[in-house]
């Protein structure tokens, strides 16, 4: 960081002591471990930040995506997310996140061809996914074959090699869609299908998942096109949960298989990725729209959370909501009208209109619309979360390579606020 200027420091005065600090904002943060130095006496260790759930602690800096939850904002290395999702594809978004800037024609037809390469999974792979039980979650089955790449990639935790990094980067973007496919042909019982490689990366997802006797599977280009723009918006987001997950866990210089197991794993609950999912199901328990009244009354008693709906950084509109509706309208017109959708939408306008939302500052967030598209397309709700992990992939990486190449970064390690027992004592034996 820059020399902070004069007028960029917080002075404290800590009146437990009557101290004076000058503390440096930079970047307009002050570091934490500058209030180490407000101490009572040579015994205290220095003040702590208590911030349960880093509502108000930046981990890292970071060049990749910048967010204005008040504005609603988001852009991925500087281009605006509706800009990305009108005239970029999946693959060069992934690019642009890994890579820091868009591909030209040739960088882009070189990085889709060493992505191509790579799609197919070792048939011990397959192996384990045929021990899952029958009804596995299509989430469990993806986060273990995930951290069992590592087993066939020994090379993988050679972290300070860049050539080896980016081989695991390739095979990891790769495989996503492999073995997502893999995880939902299993749980219905279908023989698996391997990639073709003459399809886009998306139009090859749809193959794998849907192919059926035809010769060739043809995706068709609206909902090839649909799921791309929905991985671009699903690609990154910050230090979320997930995110958080890949770079702690990158921090400890685990291989990328492990680090990305942990942060899908992550991204697997209600409160997280796994919110499309919850989505679906309360819009089928509503079941039509008359009910939505009454369902809204219950959110509104603390009985359950309207899902879909709210998020941390967002406070005004989540973007990714807004463009995801239109993708909606789109995928709808192919695949025929949603009863669900006209749930979805009463539930939003009543919910806009309601003071406990209005108060509460709650708007759809990016998962309020995607289950209702997904579903359109044929996806059972369980592999929601799934779809989720495969766009999110580039972004985890990016994250993870940027902490990894961070000097400033060691490895995560918070400290906490002790509120247990003082020291106590086993009872003296007796005789
Ligand atoms: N429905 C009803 N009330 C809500 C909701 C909701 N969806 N979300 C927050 N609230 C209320 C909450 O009850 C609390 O009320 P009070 O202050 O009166 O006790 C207040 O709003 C603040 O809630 P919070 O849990 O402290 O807010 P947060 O910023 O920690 O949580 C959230 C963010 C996304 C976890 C939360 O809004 C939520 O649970 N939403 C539903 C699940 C969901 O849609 N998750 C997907 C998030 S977007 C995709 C992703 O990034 O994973």
């Amino acid at each position: 960081m820059d020399e902070p200027r004069g007028e960029d420091l917080l002075q404290i005065t800590d009146r437990r002591t009557g101290r004076s600090y000058d503390i440096p904002v930079v970047e307009g943060a002050v570091r934490a471990t500058d209030l180490r130095q407000l101490r009572l006496d040579d015994d205290d260790p220095g003040l702590l930040v208590y911030d349960p759930a880093f509502l108000n602690t930046g981990s890292c800096r970071s060049a990749i995506t910048y967010i204005d939850g008040e504005r609603g904002i988001l852009r991925y290395r500087g281009y605006p997310i509706e800009e990305l999702a009108e005239h970029a594809s999946f693959l060069e978004v992934a690019y642009l996140l890994l890579r820091g800037d868009l591909p030209s024609p040739d960088a882009l037809g070189n990085w889709t061809r060493r992505i191509t390469q790579h799609t197919f999974i070792h048939e011990n792979v397959k192996r384990f996914i045929d021990g899952f039980h029958y009804d596995a979650h299509p989430m469990g089955t993806l986060v273990s074959t995930v951290a069992a790449l590592s087993t066939f990639y020994p090379q993988a935790h050679l972290l300070s090699d860049a050539g080896l990094r980016r081989e695991q980067v390739l095979r990891l973007i790769a495989k996503m869609p492999t073995l997502a496919a893999f995880a939902y042909r299993h749980a219905m019982g279908l023989p698996y299908v391997y990639p073709d490689d003459d399809l886009s990366y998306t139009g090859n997802f749809l193959n794998m998942m849907w192919k059926a006797t035809e010769l060739r599977y043809q995706p068709d280009p609206t909902l090839e096109r649909a799921l791309d723009v929905l991985f671009i918006l699903h690609a990154d987001h910050e230090q979320n949960c997930s995110t958080h997950t890949m770079r702690t866990v990158g921090s400890s210089h685990a291989d990328p298989y492990s680090a990305m197991a942990a942060a899908a794993a992550a991204l697997s609950g209600p409160l997280h990725g796994g919110a499309n999912e919850q989505v679906l199901r309360m819009l089928n328990t509503i079941g039509s729209v008359d009910h939505v009244p009454e369902h809204i009354r219950r959110v509104k008693a603390g009985e359950f959370r309207l899902m879909g709906f709210g998020h941390r950084i967002y406070r005004n509109f989540d973007p990714r909501a807004q463009l995801i509706k239109r993708v909606a309208d789109d995928v709808l017109a192919v695949t025929g009208p949603s009863p669900l959708l006209d749930i979805a939408l009463e539930l939003e306008r009543i919910a806009l209109q309601d003071e406990y939302f209005i108060e509460h500052r709650l708007y759809p967030n990016v998962d309020f619309y995607s289950g209702i598209i997904y579903s359109a397309m044929g996806f059972p709700v369980a592999m929601f979360p799934v779809l989720f992990a495969l766009g999110r992939t580039p972004g985890w990486l990016a994250q993870w390579e940027e902490g990894l190449l961070d000097p400033e970064q060691h490895i995560t390690r918070p400290r906490q606020v002790y509120v247990g027992p003082a020291e106590r004592h086993l009872p003296v034996p007796t005789s």
